[in-house]
């Protein structure tokens, strides 16, 4: 019969390897290239008081292991700023208008977030695109953002018919590309999130290797476009359904350097047990 001391043993040696499982190495953006990005998306979903709620809840942050940036609705960006400043989270906004000024009711210009502290806009996401944003607003909204020297996270992907009838290549790249016209030739001060439209909210995510192909992909038109160096330098996100279950995976993926979160941003525990993935894998 073992003694106790060897019981003991036995148990800890048990507890060690099952952590070693736990923290298997899985490093964001693997090339090393890009410092991985966490973008959450909060769509129209949080009042201010919701809002102060969720940054008290965040236990890790300030992170140094990956940027972090946060998009609420226009009204909460200035009373958010200050706290999210505080525990090292960028600002983002979920949309910009294309023209600097005027009569346009309703609408939020470059400047005015600009002033606010932002510092990233989403740009085209598929919410959008389906409300009737076009090609050619994108790229005038792209032009805007980068005009007040915020980062447009510009976002991409197909519809399930449009998958199913094999052009997911053909509408990335149209989208890529168009996005792009309102860049100068050296601007690559750029984010895209890939964003498969049917997975977004869905619970379904794309497979690893759909992912990694389209990425790269990606990653090829903006060579193309802006040659390699530029390529090497934008982050590409993958968004849709990405929760704490799956990140490690989709990050372990050579060409993803992060994600845009929707609804597992909503809630301090799950948007930062995201966060913990990706450190464990760092800190391999
Ligand atoms: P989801 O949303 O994570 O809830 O799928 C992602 C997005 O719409 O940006």
């Amino acid at each position: 019969m073992d003694s106790i001391l060897e019981q003991h043993i036995r148990i800890i040696v048990r507890q060690v390897l099952s952590s070693m499982e736990v923290t298997e190495a899985i490093k964001c953006s693997p090339s090393g290239r890009i410092k991985p990005l966490i973008a959450a998306n909060w769509k129209m979903n949080k009042t201010l008081r919701e809002a102060e709620q969720f940054f008290d809840g965040l236990s890790l942050a300030p992170y140094d292991h990956c940027t972090v940036v946060c998009c609420p609705a226009f009204p909460l960006l200035h009373p958010l700023s200050g706290i999210m400043k505080q525990k090292g989270i960028a600002l983002g906004a979920q949309n910009i208008h294309e023209e600097s000024k005027g009569a346009y009711t309703g609408e939020v210009q470059g400047e005015l977030l600009a002033e606010l502290g932002t510092e990233y806009v989403i740009i085209g996401h598929s919410e959008r695109r389906m409300a009737g944003e076009s090609n050619e607003s994108i790229a005038k909204k792209v032009k805007q953002v980068l005009a007040h020297s915020m980062i447009p996270i510009i976002c991409v992907g197909e519809t399930q018919m449009q998958r199913e009838q094999g052009m997911t290549k053909e509408v990335i790249r149209i989208q890529v590309q168009s996005a792009l016209e309102g860049t100068t030739a050296s601007n690559c001060k750029f984010v895209i999130a890939y964003e498969p439209i049917w997975a977004i909210g869905t619970g379904k995510t794309a497979k690893p290797v759909d992912v990694q192909e389209i990425h790269s992909y990606i990653r090829q038109v903006l060579s193309d476009h802006k040659g390699q160096a530029c390529a090497n330098e934008v982050p590409i996100l993958y968004g849709g359904s990405v929760n704490s279950n799956n990140i490690r995976e989709l990050c372990a993926l050579n060409d993803v350097d992060g994600a845009l979160v929707g609804g597992a941003s909503l809630e301090a525990n799950s948007f930062e047990a995201i966060l913990k993935e990706l450190r464990l894998g760092e800190e391999r």
